[in-house]
């Protein structure tokens, strides 16, 4: 059936807004907090109950689509080819208990395992991203933001295509994530990955321009998606992680790889992400300069 993508992306920010209103209001301090694979991989009561709201008000709006969520996730959950709205009801939960204002609400849709409509807002800085497949990327924001009009107005300005070539990864400023493993060969992983990156070449590193960390991986695409980042490298987030900023990312001309050596059309749930932001060149050769750091990967 033709699907309204039109009017499902308008009901992803009407309810993006209303649960941002929820998180706003939340007192993370006080809520009850628990941990999941370890202390540092946080939920809130303040997550499990912005995602009932969305899942409420999606499945209600529309009850023939799946729905996979970030805190009603099983494991062996699959995504079919229906259409799956896939939720991050707080993506960044760290920065929203420490009142770090970098966390937001991840709303995409995924049509035959593909990102088709993104909703992205940071209810603290009031920033919205939205895309839809084949139609652009846009920012919403206050107008304080150094944008054009008067103060309290909101703009919606298209992203553009990025018209500055990419110059290599030792002109790249690059977004990275800790995550929550901190033990392990994936751990090992990274610290390898993020050590090579900053490192001079003379003593076999990439020296990048600097290492940035959102602590979203949503906002980390984003960013990306914006070319306010040049790249960002992940090796284990979740598909309600990505799925809403890699349509944000697409139409903004940027290129979603995977984390791993070799992958040039990752799947949502592969885990393993690199992110290019959109440029006329140079993309392809700055995921195979990134690939080289890695090696074999994992
Ligand atoms: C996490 C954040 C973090 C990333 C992790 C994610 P959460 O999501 O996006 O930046 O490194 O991989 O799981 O737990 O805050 O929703």
């Amino acid at each position: 059936a033709d699907l309204n993508l039109q009017e499902i992306h308008d009901t992803l920010i009407s309810v993006a807004h209303e649960a941002g209103r929820m998180m706003l209001a939340a007192n993370p301090t006080d809520i009850a907090q628990g941990t999941k694979i370890n202390s540092v991989d946080i939920v809130t009561e303040a997550d499990k109950a912005v995602e009932a709201l969305v899942s409420s008000r999606l499945l209600k709006a529309y009850p023939n689509f799946a729905f996979i969520g970030e805190e009603t996730y099983k494991p062996g959950m699959k995504l079919t080819s229906t259409p799956t709205f896939i939720v991050d009801p707080i993506d960044g939960t760290t920065n929203f208990i420490h009142g770090f204002p970098s966390a937001c609400i991840s709303l995409g849709l995924a049509v035959d395992h593909t990102p088709t409509v993104g909703v992205v807002y940071n209810p603290w800085l009031d920033q919205l991203y939205t895309a839809i497949r084949g139609q652009g990327a846009f920012l919403t924001q206050g107008a304080n933001w150094g944008v054009e009009g008067g103060a309290g107005r909101k703009n919606k300005l298209p992203i553009a295509k990025n018209p500055a070539p990419l110059r290599g990864l030792d002109s790249s400023l690059v977004s990275i994530e800790w995550g929550s493993h901190r033990d392990g060969p994936n751990y090992e992983l990274k610290t390898e990955v993020f050590k090579k990156l900053c490192a001079s070449k003379e003593t076999g590193g990439a020296m990048v321009h600097s290492l940035r960390s959102m602590g979203s991986a949503a906002l980390n695409l984003c960013a990306v998606a914006a070319g306010q980042l040049d790249v960002y490298w992940e090796g284990g987030c979740w598909a309600w992680d990505v799925c809403a900023a890699w349509c944000i990312l697409a139409e903004a001309g940027g290129l979603m790889a995977g984390g791993n050596p070799g992958v040039w059309e990752p799947k949502i749930d592969d885990r393993k992400y690199l992110a290019v932001r959109g440029a006329p060149s140079g993309q392809k050769e700055l995921v195979q300069e990134f690939w080289a750091v890695i090696g074999d990967g994992q």
